[in-house]
């Protein structure tokens, strides 16, 4: 299976058909299930990653890291002090020297015009680490995750509360794609732009999947499977932190949130959490939590990325 999206870049959600995506949910688990056995195949062996990044990050950069290495490839790690991405240097110029090293490129940029910078000067592959506007590696360990938990995904209700940002757009076009209804509660001024409306649209036209956009997180929250969130303010978005925490209060899911959802619902959230505005540290620790594995989820994801893009 491995080698079905070779020599391809993944900048968005929308790069890969429904049949791709689902492709690589199944690669996730299957690696996932290998790995438990103590089974780990080695397709990258030779192939070397380099991980380009302008932000700070955990998971994305350990489990792209993890995953090369358990793949039997490896990977180098530039962090935005070392490469001045677009300042040091230009976009095109580095993409054209990266190109020279590895065999691949996952870019963690500020502008989502970055990485497509990156992916049209680059000879190989480039993957979007997270942009401003997508987090593409990220939906596809949050479907992972969903899976696992709940078995199958066409027809559920996930029910995203807090900003309308990078992760809440690329894990509606993965949820269109795969049938998923897509509940979007946010308050005014924070909710996604209209031409992501257009691109669920665009996606769900085979599933049949639906978009709502709401202002109240409680009428969002009820019947749902899944109840997601993320940070208010994002990486970059420092200097608004003070008028964010005013705008979300009460987009919090805590105990009484979820108790509105359906009762075998499960909570998401892509980490680093901050406790106390968008989740309680209780409901992350709750039997009904799969964020400890949705975060185990990247690095088993991330492999099943690195394999069908090099294998
Ligand atoms: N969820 C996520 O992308 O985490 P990091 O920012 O730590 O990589
Ligand atoms: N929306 C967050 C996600 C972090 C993984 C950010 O962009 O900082």
């Amino acid at each position: 299976m491995a080698g079905f999206l070779r020599g391809r870049d993944l900048l968005s959600i929308a790069d890969l058909s429904d049949r791709e995506l689902e492709q690589l949910l199944d690669l996730g688990l299957e690696l996932k299930r290998q790995d438990r056995g103590g089974v780990r195949p080695r397709p990258l062996e030779g192939k070397i990653v380099g991980l380009l990044f302008q932000k700070p990050s955990l998971r994305t950069r350990a489990s792209f890291d993890v995953a090369a290495k358990h793949l039997g490839g490896q990977a180098v790690y530039m962090g935005p002090q070392e490469v001045g991405m677009g300042e040091r240097e230009a976009v095109d110029d580095v993409a054209l020297v990266v190109s020279r090293y590895f065999d691949a490129v996952v870019a963690r940029v500020f502008a989502h015009q970055v990485v497509v910078d990156l992916a049209e000067h680059a000879s190989v592959p480039v993957v979007n680490a997270l942009s401003a506007d997508e987090h593409p590696c990220q939906a596809i360990a949050d479907l992972m995750t969903i899976k696992e938990w709940l078995g199958a995904l066409a027809g559920l209700r996930v029910t995203y509360v807090g900003d309308g940002n990078n992760v809440a757009a690329s894990l509606g076009l993965a949820c269109a794609k795969v049938g998923i209804h897509y509940v979007c509660a946010t308050p005014e001024g924070y909710a996604l732009p209209p031409s992501f409306a257009e691109a669920f649209a665009r996606a769900a036209t085979r599933s049949g999947a639906t978009y709502t956009a709401l202002r109240d997180p409680r009428e969002a929250a009820r019947g749902a499977q899944v109840l997601y969130t993320d940070v208010w303010t994002s990486m970059g978005q420092e200097a608004e932190r003070e008028a964010r925490l005013r705008a979300f209060a009460g987009y919090c899911i805590d105990e009484d949130l979820l108790a509105l959802a359906d009762p075998a619902a499960i909570v998401l959230h892509c980490l680093p959490a901050h406790y106390g505005e968008e989740i309680t540290r209780e409901v992350s620790r709750h039997e009904r939590s799969a964020i400890w594995d949705q975060a185990e989820n990247r690095l088993h994801s991330s492999k099943a990325l690195l394999a069908a893009i090099l294998a």
